[in-house]
């Protein structure tokens, strides 16, 4: 096991009715003026924006809003909420909904402060020293974005799709996390938001590191439990230990504790990020086509933790053949994608002919020579591989 520091000091509130507490945990936290984030509008159709404003009013936090932020959020709408933050003179951002408007909300956090451009910190050219404070009402299991010190944001004008990592300055103060407000979510975004969660586990599982029995077990644990409740929640969309337990793993999942001590690896995320930047399609559907794929790449060239993963996610019986045990979980995994109605191609995608060139051209550029960790992946390996993904 490496060494590591583990500092996560969000405050979670979960369960029924919690958004209610909103305006209470503001107060706490010193907030004098919000402002609400949202997207295209679910939270003002499902009553929310609506209990969350009455919470802040109850508890004397004055707030401003801006709504509209799109799904792979862009760079526009964090240079108008600087202004607006700057111009109302606001303390904390409160992000209600997805991670496309959490991740939003951080840019914005961390642009306000910062006299140059914001887009600097996603180019390594600053690092993020000051931030306002982040606080979350969580609207859909997926992102990790409310327990995450993380933030992906598109540019727009170059069509680059960049993370920021500053976990110290851009971890939520609080995050809301009430199970219920999933049950307006369409299964498809269910079912995004699963194959998401699964993918930051499986990109921390997968690693040469040894000695990392502790996590391992975290990864495999999370995973069945996401796997399980997955089915029930197919079910009955309604069903709220389902959902309860979808939502917490979701956390659990990407807020650093299944990676602890472990390389990472981060590679098929790096692959998605390409093709939802070009192809505007949800990032959970992008990586239901790309982890597949890698997987089956990585069975061929080093399938001792894919084999692992068969085994003791998906009950596969052990045998001396890795590559063949390996290939059977990827053929489970896929299974399962597709019965919860994922694609796992990029013409089940909707892409019939993907430029890939293009986007390893893209890929590389902004990720460097080598990307990932488990195995590194040269220009031709990474084409390889989006090419087992047709
Ligand atoms: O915009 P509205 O109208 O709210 O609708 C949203 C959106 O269309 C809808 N939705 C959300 N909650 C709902 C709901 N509809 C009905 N009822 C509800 N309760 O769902 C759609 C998707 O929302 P979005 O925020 O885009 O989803 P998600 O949480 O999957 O976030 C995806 C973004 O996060 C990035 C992705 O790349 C993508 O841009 N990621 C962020 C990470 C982080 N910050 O740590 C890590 C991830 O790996 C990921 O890259
Ligand atoms: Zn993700």
């Amino acid at each position: 096991m490496n060494n590591f520091t583990f500092y996560s000091p969000t405050e979670f509130v979960f369960g029924k009715d919690t958004e209610m507490q909103t305006g209470a945990l503001a107060r706490k936290y010193g907030a004098r003026k919000v402002m609400i984030v949202y997207g295209g509008g679910s939270v003002i159709r499902s009553g929310l924006l609506d209990r969350v404003k009455q919470s802040l009013q109850e508890a004397g936090v004055s707030y401003c809003e801006m709504g509209g932020v799109q799904p792979n959020p862009i760079d526009g709408k964090v240079y108008e909420g600087i202004e607006l933050c700057r111009r109302e003179q606001v303390d904390m951002l409160l992000p209600v909904g997805g991670g496309s408007v959490i991740d939003t909300a951080k840019a914005i956090a961390a642009g306000v402060p910062y006299e140059g451009d914001f887009w600097d910190f996603f180019m390594g050219r600053a690092k993020v020293e000051k931030a306002l404070k982040v606080a979350v009402v969580l609207t859909i299991p997926a992102a990790g974005s409310e327990g995450s010190g993380n933030t992906v944001i598109t540019k727009v004008e170059t069509l680059q799709k960049l993370g920021l990592c500053a976990p110290d300055r851009l971890r939520p103060v609080f995050s809301i996390m009430n199970p219920e407000l999933t049950y307006t979510l369409p299964f498809y975004q269910t079912a995004c938001g699963i194959a998401d969660m699964m993918a930051h586990i499986m990109e921390r599982y997968f690693t040469n590191t040894s000695d990392v029995e502790i996590s391992d077990r975290l990864c495999e644990g999370t995973l069945t439990a996401i796997i399980k409740e997955a089915y029930r929640v197919k079910q009955n969309p309604n069903d709220y230990g389902a959902r309860a337990n979808i939502m917490w793993c979701g956390t659990v999942a990407h807020n650093g504790t299944c990676g602890v001590g472990r390389e990472e690896d981060w590679a098929s995320h790096a692959l998605e990020h390409e093709i939802s930047a070009v192809y505007n399609v949800a990032h959970g559907a992008g990586l239901a086509v790309v982890f597949p794929a890698w997987m089956t790449f990585m069975a061929a060239h080093n399938p001792k933790k894919i084999a692992q993963f068969a085994h003791r996610v998906w009950g596969v019986p052990e045998s001396n053949d890795w590559e063949e045990m390996a290939l059977a979980g990827v053929s489970r995994l896929k299974h399962f994608f597709r019965y919860m109605g994922l694609p796992v191609s990029f013409k089940e995608l909707g892409i019939d002919n993907p430029d890939i060139d293009r986007l390893v051209d893209s890929l590389h550029r902004n990720k460097g020579e080598l990307l990932g960790n488990y195995v590194k992946l040269s220009k031709e390996e990474s084409k390889e591989i989006y090419c087992l993904a047709l």
